[in-house]
């Protein structure tokens, strides 16, 4: 008789007891593309010993081949034959086994990432973004499980870029798990270092909430672009001037770039977005993300100039390359009001950015047999896109960065993106005109969090909870933030009615140092009387006012020369991890590629003890203000402004503040 183990069994086994006979990946899933074939015969054999280190020695002469043939295919060991039998999606947190309560909930967040309703690529353990994997092989995600299961609350489980190290003591006030992910001695933090030590199984990129556990599906992406969107209207309309029947154009229905047509959606506007691979659009349009579907630039042209004269809300993808898209655009003299991108340019050269000429087809086959020729053709792409977007901009469409990496690639590719100053790109990145000024030099940014009940009705009490403090606080607020509390406030009273929700039952919106502290302290008291049934899980996206050290992004608009070092976000981490994270991650590298940002998060379990509330407080108060503070110590206005508040709220809080130099005095200098 076969007897079959129990989910908690399962968990608790970690690396089968006997050899699983051989699996094969399953088509129905997407799959993450091949990788280069980087490694030489000597590197190749290194990377097979370290692929088998996982398993008895017993096994090695029959795995052996069948990760020869993973290298071979994949370019990388992912350990298919060791995918679990049960499903993989965020439990109700009761059905972990687990020691610690904590564990458990960290379990359901490694779970939701690895859902293949929520992840990219889930036989690969690539949550997002192409290659933002949770784990390298399936071995590491066993082992990491089972010791999750184990922990006790006195233990802090180690993670190496997904390599669980092992379990050390530690005290009740530690983190549970620290995560490393992609950390490199920086003369070896290059793209080709990334393809190199990850095919050899000791590294990895871990994005930002993919590697850290706390992805939470496309909600928080839309939440942000519509934050965005809505903002960068204000900017070129003015405010209070409605985006209804203007045109923003953009590129990329994928993993995030797939919220643009949602979220412009809710900010009021006609949304053009293209999108070279047909299944990806097609499975936009299909779930609603989208409201229509071209496969042809004629077809396009009509449906648009249909929407600008009827002042349209409306959402429209096109199957093909966004440069036809923008060339075309500017030969019928469409008019259009915001212009961005949102190809995946922090990996040009492994399927993130499709070059214009060639089908998708044609691209992925010259993209794995002839890299080099492929990297022509995507720099001779990036100088066409920006001569094309150069035409519009010339003729008043106001064009941003989306923190894709497109200027900085564009720039490298020699395209007409540099300011006259030769030091600057011509565009503003979204972080320096519209999130930095507007949103994080205030300290707001994406709290989330996620019921571990699994209960819908607790999600709905969170965000009545969430609604009611930002309410308080708007009634007090400086004219400087109202905006934001508004547009937040309107944004969760309407999250129901968006049904965003996909995998586990979370919720995002933006508040400020106050705003998240309060927050959490009235879910934490709400799971302590037991209106929230079950603990709650607060955490963050790593793109926020703190925590994220990224020159072309998040950290874009800091000006006094510091925006290229890193010791913000390293002190988060280690601010946070003696604060009272649940859990602390930093990585090299998220959104905007390897070697090219530090970030950091944390996750944060209330449980509704006064322990919870302790950690939360000064846990919270620390992760934003160390943000602020270093935004006003580069002499940031919002976040002057924003330290000097929290410094009359906070006796506690000293922080070194600029003197402002007057600039006629600079100017006598030669
Ligand atoms: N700053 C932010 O808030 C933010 C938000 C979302 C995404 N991003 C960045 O945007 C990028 C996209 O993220 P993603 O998760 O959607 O990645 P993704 O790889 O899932 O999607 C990118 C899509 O662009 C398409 N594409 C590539 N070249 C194209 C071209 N020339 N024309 C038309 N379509 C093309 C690809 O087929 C793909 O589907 C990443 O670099 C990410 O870091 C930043």
């Amino acid at each position: 008789m076969i007897q079959t183990m129990t989910f908690k069994e399962m968990i608790l086994q970690g690396i089968p007891h006997h050899l699983p006979s051989k699996k094969s990946r399953d088509d129905k899933f997407s799959h993450a593309p091949k990788r280069k074939d980087i490694l030489t015969p000597a590197e190749k054999k290194l990377a097979i010993a370290n692929a088998l280190r996982y398993f008895p020695a017993s096994w090695h002469a029959e795995l052996i081949h069948e990760f020869v043939e993973e290298l071979k295919l994949y370019g990388r060991i992912y350990m298919y034959r060791f995918m679990p039998d049960y499903e993989i999606y965020a439990r109700p947190i009761h059905e972990y086994p687990a020691q610690s309560k904590q564990a458990a909930a960290i379990m359901l967040m490694i779970q939701n990432n690895l859902d293949p309703a929520v992840a990219q690529h889930p036989q690969e353990l690539i949550t997002y973004g192409g290659n933002g994997a949770v784990f390298q092989n399936w071995a590491q995600y066993l082992i990491t499980m089972k010791y999750l299961a184990q922990i006790a609350d006195t233990q802090t489980l180690h993670m190496y870029s997904g390599h669980p190290m092992g379990i050390f003591p530690s005290s009740i006030d530690a983190p549970r798990v620290v995560v490393t992910n992609g950390m490199m001695i920086p003369n070896y933090s290059k793209p080709e270092d990334w393809e190199r030590y990850n095919a050899m199984g000791v590294t990895q990129y871990g994005q930002m909430t993919a590697g850290s556990y706390m992805y939470i599906g496309p909600q928080g992406i839309v939440h942000g672009t519509t934050i965005t969107v809505m903002n960068a209207f204000r900017k070129k309309l003015g405010p209070g001037v409605s985006p209804n029947g203007k045109i923003f154009l953009t590129a990329g229905l994928g993993g995030m770039s797939g919220a643009q047509p949602k979220a412009g959606n809710i900010a009021g506007c006609i949304t053009v977005c293209a999108e070279v691979n047909a299944s990806a659009a097609i499975k936009r349009f299909e779930q609603g993300w989208v409201d229509k579907l071209t496969h042809t630039l004629d077809e396009l042209i009509d449906i648009v100039k249909v929407a600008v004269s009827n002042k349209e809300v409306v959402s429209i993808a096109y199957v093909g390359n966004v440069i036809d898209v923008w060339e075309r655009f500017d030969t019928e003299n469409i008019s259009v009001d915001l212009g961005s991108d949102q190809t995946s340019l922090h990996n040009p050269w492994a399927g993130g950015y499709y070059p214009v000429g060639l089908s998708f087809e044609e691209a992925n086959e010259m993209m794995a047999n002839d890299p080099a020729q492929f990297k022509t053709a995507v720099q001779a792409s990036l100088r066409r896109h920006a001569n094309a977007i150069n035409k519009h901009t010339s003729k008043g469409t106001y064009f941003f960065d989306y923190g894709n990496a497109f200027l900085l690639e564009a720039s490298r590719a020699n395209a007409d993106v540099m300011h006259d100053n030769h030091i600057d790109f011509k565009y503003p990145s979204y972080v320096q005109d519209i999130l930095g000024p507007m949103c994080f030099d205030y300290g707001f940014g994406p709290f989330r969090w996620v019921c571990t009940s699994g209960s819908h009705d607790d999600l709905k009490r969170t965000d009545q909870i969430a609604a009611t403090v930002l309410e308080s606080m708007l009634a007090n607020a400086p004219a400087s933030i109202a905006q934001q509390l508004q547009d937040n406030i309107t944004w969760i009273n309407e999250a129901e009615k968006n049904k965003l929700v996909v995998g586990s039952k979370a919720r995002i919106l933006y508040a400020d140092a106050e705003g998240r502290a309060k927050i959490a302290a009235a879910f934490n008291e709400a799971i302590g009387n037991g209106i929230i049934t079950a603990p709650v899980v607060i955490g963050r996206d790593h793109h926020d006012v703190s925590g994220t050290d990224s020159p072309y992004r998040e950290t874009s608009n800091i000006y006094d020369g510091s925006k290229f070092t890193a010791d913000m976000s390293i002190h988060n981490v280690i601010g946070d991890s003696f604060r009272g994270a649940t859990w602390v991650s930093i990585h090299n590298g998220g959104g905007v590629g390897w070697g090219e940002v530090s970030n950091g998060g944390f996750g944060l379990v209330l449980d509704g003890t006064d322990a919870s509330k302790t950690k939360l407080e000064s846990m919270l108060f620390y992760d934003v203000n160390n943000g602020i503070a270093r935004r006003a110590w580069a002499r940031n206005s919002g976040s002057l402004e924003a330290i000097e508040r929290e410094m009359k709220r906070s006796p506690d809080l000293t922080v070194t503040m600029p003197n402002l130099v007057d600039e006629k005095l600079l100017q006598q200098i030669q």
